[in-house]
């Protein structure tokens, strides 16, 4: 059997974890492979919303194996939070989730690094979700990682070294005032190091492994977006994995040969949270409108997401770096309401129209757009194809003919029911 994966081809928040949840029936297997709690993945069904962010998507679905791939970074403080809401609303995971050893842990003091070498970044900042992501992930590539195996034996002297790294840092190079604020996550963080250890600590490349030669069939559920990777992004406005395909097979242990299908996925228009370049962002009302009806805040920090059109200049080269074979377009609910739609086909970069993507995007990169007219129609009671308005089906052929990947699903509202499949 092959591994599927699917991914966001955009900033983030594209809708993942929606799709890896009406996915999910399909597949036995239900992994994360990249990323940590930076992400923050969004399920409805039978009036419970959900936001996971360590966990993977397939857990509101029975007799599914889940894993936590050895890419992933892991707060314990934040996954025992999740656990906790999770067995509040009757889902005890002891049996269906499977942790990688191999997996980093964030450590207290990598929030604290993140807060600090943000602030000194100032207006340049990254504008990073404050999670330790980025400190570690440079632990992890510097080879300074603890690693969630670590904490089966001989823990605390190997957390103390590292801590002792990091608070020299906080101190001699940030001068970042640190100590009432680790004091305080501490605590809750060996809590939650006391609640992965309740969990199925494991070899997970040779579990999954194990699992697809034995025929299971198995989704790989991507975090943040390609356009956040750190080698293809916009970088250095960017995550600090590789959120693309390719970091499915580091991320879980897969040779590239066991990739099967590739789903990216995309929103109707774009959205980016955090700072950096977007060159179809709408800042006037238009922007205003996108933000208000599509509810664009961040479902890790909150904050508002910045707004804009399609991009298909950035779409065509994250489905080029994913090998993407279908694609899925998500709101496209929130254009139901506008008269017109434009869609950036081109750039225009010092004077020259170009489609290819360029080294950087920055001041000098001028969107061009083609306007397509909206349909006007609500969408979110559409159930199939047959109820889809012309004008939703020409903007979706329009998008098609530009990519030349087929958009096998459209999401029309936030539930579970709310997907058409072509
Ligand atoms: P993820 O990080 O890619 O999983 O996406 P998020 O959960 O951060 O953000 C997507 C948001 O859009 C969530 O609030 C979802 O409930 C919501 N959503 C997903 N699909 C649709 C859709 O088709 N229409 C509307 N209106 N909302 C959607
Ligand atoms: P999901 O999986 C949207 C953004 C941050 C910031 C940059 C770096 O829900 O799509 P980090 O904390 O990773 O060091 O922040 O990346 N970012 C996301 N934006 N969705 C996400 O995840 C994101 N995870 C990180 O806003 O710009
Ligand atoms: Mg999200």
């Amino acid at each position: 059997m092959k591994v599927d994966v699917l991914l966001g081809l955009q900033w983030g928040d594209e809708g993942k974890g929606k799709v890896v949840d009406v996915l999910t029936p399909r597949y036995d297997v239900i992994t994360r492979f990249q990323g940590g709690p930076n992400a923050g993945h969004t399920l409805e069904f039978n009036n419970i919303k959900h936001v996971l962010h360590t966990i993977p998507s397939g857990i509101f679905r029975d007799d599914k194996i889940n894993i936590i791939g050895n890419g992933v970074v892991i707060d314990p403080c934040i996954f025992k939070k999740e656990i906790d809401s999770l067995l509040k609303l009757g889902f005890d995971l002891k049996k269906t989730l499977f942790i990688s050893k191999k997996a980093h842990l964030i450590l207290p003091t990598h929030r604290l690094l993140d807060a600090a070498s943000e602030a000194a970044k100032g207006d340049a900042k990254i504008g990073s979700t404050l999670k330790g992501i980025g400190p570690a992930y440079r632990d992890k590539i510097g080879r300074d990682g603890l690693r969630v195996g670590d904490i089966l034996s001989g823990f605390m002297e190997k957390y103390k070294s590292r801590v002792k790294q990091h608070t020299d840092l906080l101190t001699k190079y940030y001068r970042f005032d640190y100590e009432s604020a680790l004091t305080d996550y501490e605590t809750a963080w060996f809590e939650g190091i006391e609640t992965i250890k309740q969990f199925q600590l494991i070899d997970s490349e040779i579990f999954i492994n194990n699992l697809i030669e034995s025929g299971k069939t198995v989704i790989a559920e991507g975090a943040q977006g390609t356009m956040l990777d750190i080698d293809f992004g916009s970088y250095p406005f960017v995550t600090s994995s590789n959120t693309i395909t390719a970091g499915a097979c580091t991320g879980l242990g897969i040779a590239p040969n066991k990739i099967g299908k590739v789903y990216g996925i995309f929103k109707a228009y774009c959205t980016r949270v955090g700072s950096g370049p977007f060159p179809t962002e709408l800042i006037e009302e238009t922007g205003q409108k996108l933000r208000d009806i599509g509810h664009e805040y961040g479902s890790t920090t909150g904050r508002p997401r910045r707004c804009g059109w399609l991009d298909l200049v950035a779409l065509k080269y994250a489905i080029m770096i994913d090998g993407v074979t279908e694609l899925i377009m998500m709101k496209a609910d929130v254009l139901d309401d506008f008269d017109e739609i434009k869609v950036c086909t081109k750039y225009k970069i010092n004077g020259e129209l170009t489609d290819e993507f360029p080294y950087e995007l920055d001041g000098q990169v001028e969107p061009i757009y083609e306007i397509l007219p909206g349909w006007k129609t609500p969408l979110t009671g559409v159930t199939d194809v047959s109820g889809m308005p012309d004008n939703l089906i020409r903007y979706i052929h329009f998008i098609e003919a530009k990519m030349k990947v087929p958009v096998r699903i459209v999401s029309v509202g936030p539930d579970r029911s709310q997907t058409i499949e072509r």
